[in-house]
């Protein structure tokens, strides 16, 4: 039995601990929010947070959540969350929308670390998200909107 803290609450998991946390999420738990693309570490859409920090939860495994504090979308939250999903809205990021709760989770952990991002640190923070629909413009400026 494995145990982490999954969006705040106590979650205790028996797997085989070298299981892909992404299918822990998805499949045992039910949260779809987290997307599988491909499960390689190549395209973002499997973000999740531990700890703030956005890693790929296809190549995290379940023993590596051990105790760990695990954020998927569902469970984001805080001032930059809010505010990214706000200009998000306004910005109508968006075409498919598939990658974009990866897009999100990535976006929030820069806003969180920091506030006034430059072209330049946006464009290295989201450079392991990718979209298929390149709405890369559209996140560009749904971020400096969330900073302003
Ligand atoms: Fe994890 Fe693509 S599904 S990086």
């Amino acid at each position: 039995m494995i145990t982490f803290n999954l969006n705040d609450e106590k979650r205790s998991v028996d797997a085989d601990p070298d299981t892909p946390l992404l299918w822990v999420i998805r499949d045992e738990i039910g949260l779809t929010g987290t997307k599988f693309g491909c499960g390689a570490g190549l395209c973002g859409a499997c973000t999740v947070h531990i700890d703030g920090e956005p890693v790929r939860s296809c190549q995290t495994t379940l023993g590596d959540a051990t105790d760990q504090n695990i954020t998927t979308i569902e469970g984001l939250e805080g001032k930059a969350a809010k505010a990214i999903q706000a200009a998000w809205q306004e910005i109508e990021v968006p075409q498919c929308g598939y990658c974009q709760s990866g897009q999100i989770m990535s976006a929030t952990s820069l806003l969180a670390q920091n506030p006034k991002p430059s072209d330049e640190d946006i464009d290295e923070a989201m450079s392991g998200n990718v979209c298929r629909c390149a709405t890369y413009v559209r996140i560009r400026k749904a971020i400096h909107h969330a900073s302003d």
